[in-house]
């Protein structure tokens, strides 16, 4: 059950049509209410992140430091003079804070846009709360709009593709210029069009299972429990458990 609440930014002295990065820059400070003071920090990836880091630079002497779920986030990170330790070096992190490609109603998630699934979804499962942060451009009614991000081992790329085709979906393997883009693991990614992704937990169960798949860009298991979505009226709060 999803129950919501508004609060109108002081930042936003009346409503009005803000650009995409004013959102972003918005909804990454509103973040900052979420973070543990004094512990460490699971941290996303992605543009909207990326307006939370910057926000979280400004608080970092009240906080531990932060586990990244990126290279980029990492450097990102260590420039604001923010320690960044490894994921296997911290049990239990009490919040984890990242972007989404699309949400449901019920903090189900595509994610991946960005290239990160793998590491965003290690770093959600370790984490005791999922607070997403989005425009409001990403709440969706059903997933699958937007190409759903599958990272695979390269030997099983075609096989895959050809298992979502048999799914009613067009797979393609993501590219950086003329050559296939290489994740930070050193895999491929193929991006799902065509899908309409009615369970999101059962479409994760079985996909993950698939041989060669690494990481589905569904987030269902690793769904959020809240997701601050930036409007043009302030920042709206969805609570999903
Ligand atoms: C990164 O791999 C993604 O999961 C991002 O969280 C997602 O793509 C949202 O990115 P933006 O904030 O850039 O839209």
């Amino acid at each position: 059950m999803v129950s919501l609440s508004n609060h109108l930014s002081p930042a936003v002295p009346s409503p009005h049509a803000l650009t995409q990065d004013e959102l972003k820059t918005l909804v990454g400070q509103a973040a900052l209410d979420y973070v543990v003071r004094g512990q460490w920090v699971g941290v996303g990836t992605g543009s909207t992140v990326n307006k939370f880091i910057d926000a979280l630079g400004s608080i970092r002497h009240e906080i531990a430091g932060a586990v990244s779920s990126s290279v980029a986030s990492t450097e990102r990170l260590r420039a604001l003079g923010i320690e960044v330790r490894d994921a296997n070096t911290i049990e239990r992190l009490a919040v984890y804070i990242d972007g989404a490609d699309e949400i449901d109603g019920k903090g189900y998630m595509v994610k991946g846009g960005g290239a990160a699934l793998t590491r965003e979804k290690i770093v959600a499962a370790q984490s005791d709360r999922f607070v997403c942060i989005a425009d409001a451009s990403k709440r969706v009614s059903v997933l699958g709009k937007f190409p759903l991000p599958v990272e695979v081992i390269p030997m099983a790329s075609a096989r895959i593709t050809r298992q979502f085709a048999a799914m009613g979906g067009r797979a393609a393997v993501r590219m950086a210029g003329d050559k296939p883009l290489v994740t930070d693991n050193g895999q491929l990614l193929i991006d799902v069009q065509g899908l309409s992704i009615s369970d999101p937990l059962a479409f994760e169960a079985e996909v993950s299972q698939w041989p060669g798949v690494l990481t589905v860009g569904v987030f269902a298991f690793q769904r959020a429990h809240i997701c601050l979505l930036a409007t043009d009226a302030g920042v709206q709060t969805l609570r999903f458990d």
